[in-house]
């Protein structure tokens, strides 16, 4: 079962980046995983990879690396209104998404071609143009590295934040996800308020949005600003959008109004990472064979031959900038290994 020849990571990380792993084993059911843990195989120095979506790999992996290619589609109960489905971690987002808009079942639509498994997406709950995996999202299956036992999380288990849960804090690589299980609505609900998706249904003359228009929108909205890793390697955000104090955002604007922002609390507002990227001057800017996207500045990108140490050093550079020209800390999105 195990590769012992070096294997190289290159199709299973969206930057592309040419990484070698010393033992990749791929996991295809919960039962590979329980027998490995019996054979000694798995542990907790094991590391675990999904569609590679938002790791920045930046030397070769030394440990077993697991790779999660549990599929299924489970039909767990449905009343006239909803239906809960699991699906197996390993299958692929935008696929389980258009499988969904396709049945009619509402909830995951503005979700639509975001790269990845089913199963790296509770972990940092995932979300674009409104919508995050938290407002549908019932429970999810677990392997514990540690124990070797299936674990059931509920939702306050999770404890679902902005880009972030329990899987990325107290339970950070203990955890191989086997299953996600989400209720989606038989009579859904359009969402259409963020950004562009209006603009774009007004300009199609749709008056009265399918979830499959919302999905296409996204589709759209998402294919003109963010690059496909298949032609430009990428990880999508590469940082979060930073929360600051509502004092903190009143003196940038008074420098700065053009400023978007999003509200969070009384006292506490979002502002765009992308939107500060740009005012300091590094939308499609160049740093040898890594930049920063020429559409979108939170997303960095890998013209070929980068490497993931050189999307290191250009993300360290940016923050440092940022919190000299903004007094602002840019937190990193995605996962260095
Ligand atoms: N903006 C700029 N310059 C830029 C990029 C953005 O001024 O280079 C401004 C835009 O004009 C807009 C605001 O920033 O007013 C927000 O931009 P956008 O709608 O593109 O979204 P974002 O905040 O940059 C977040 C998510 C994306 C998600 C979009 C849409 C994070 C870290 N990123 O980006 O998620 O697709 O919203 O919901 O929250 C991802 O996680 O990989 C990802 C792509």
């Amino acid at each position: 079962m195990f590769n012992n020849n070096f294997t190289s990571l290159k199709n299973f990380n969206t930057f592309g980046f040419d990484i070698q792993a010393k033992n990749l084993l791929v996991i295809k059911s919960e039962t590979d995983l329980i027998d490995n843990f019996k054979a000694e195989n798995i542990n907790l120095s094991s590391k675990i990879i999904g569609g590679g979506s938002n790791i920045l790999f930046t030397h070769n992996v030394d440990e077993l690396l697991l790779k999660n290619e549990i599929e299924g589609i489970n039909i767990i109960a449905e009343t006239d209104e909803t239906i809960d489905i699991a699906f197996g971690g390993g299958e692929n987002w935008h696929k389980i998404v258009l499988y969904c808009v396709n049945n009619n079942w509402g909830g995951l639509e503005n979700l639509s071609l975001i790269p990845g498994c089913v199963g790296a997406s509770p972990i940092q709950n995932i979300g674009a143009y409104g919508s995050e995996i938290k407002d549908t999202f019932q429970w999810l299956k677990a392997f514990n590295l540690k124990t070797g036992e299936l674990e059931i999380f509920n939702h306050s288990q999770c404890n679902f934040g902005y880009r972030d849960s329990y899987f990325k804090n107290e339970g950070k690589n203990l955890y191989f996800i086997t299953q996600v299980c989400f209720r989606l609505s038989k009579n859904p609900k359009i969402n259409v308020q963020y950004g562009d998706i209006q603009a774009i249904l007004d300009q199609k003359g749709i008056t009265h949005p399918t979830i499959k228009n919302v999905s296409d929108a996204v589709i759209e909205i998402r294919q003109s600003k963010l690059p496909d890793p298949a032609v430009l390697g990428n990880c999508g955000s590469f940082f979060k959008n930073p929360v600051i104090s509502l004092s903190h955002f009143e003196k940038i604007k008074e420098n700065h109004p053009s400023i978007k922002s999003f509200p969070v609390s009384e006292t506490e507002i979002k502002v765009p990472a992308g939107w500060l990227i740009e005012q300091a001057g590094w939308k499609g800017k160049k740093v040898g064979n890594v930049g920063v996207h020429e559409k979108q500045a939170l997303v960095l990108v890998n013209y070929g031959q980068g490497t993931g140490l050189e999307i290191k050093i250009l993300a360290e550079s940016i923050q440092k900038d940022i919190l000299e020209k903004f007094t602002i800390s840019l937190e990193i999105e995605v996962n260095i290994w």
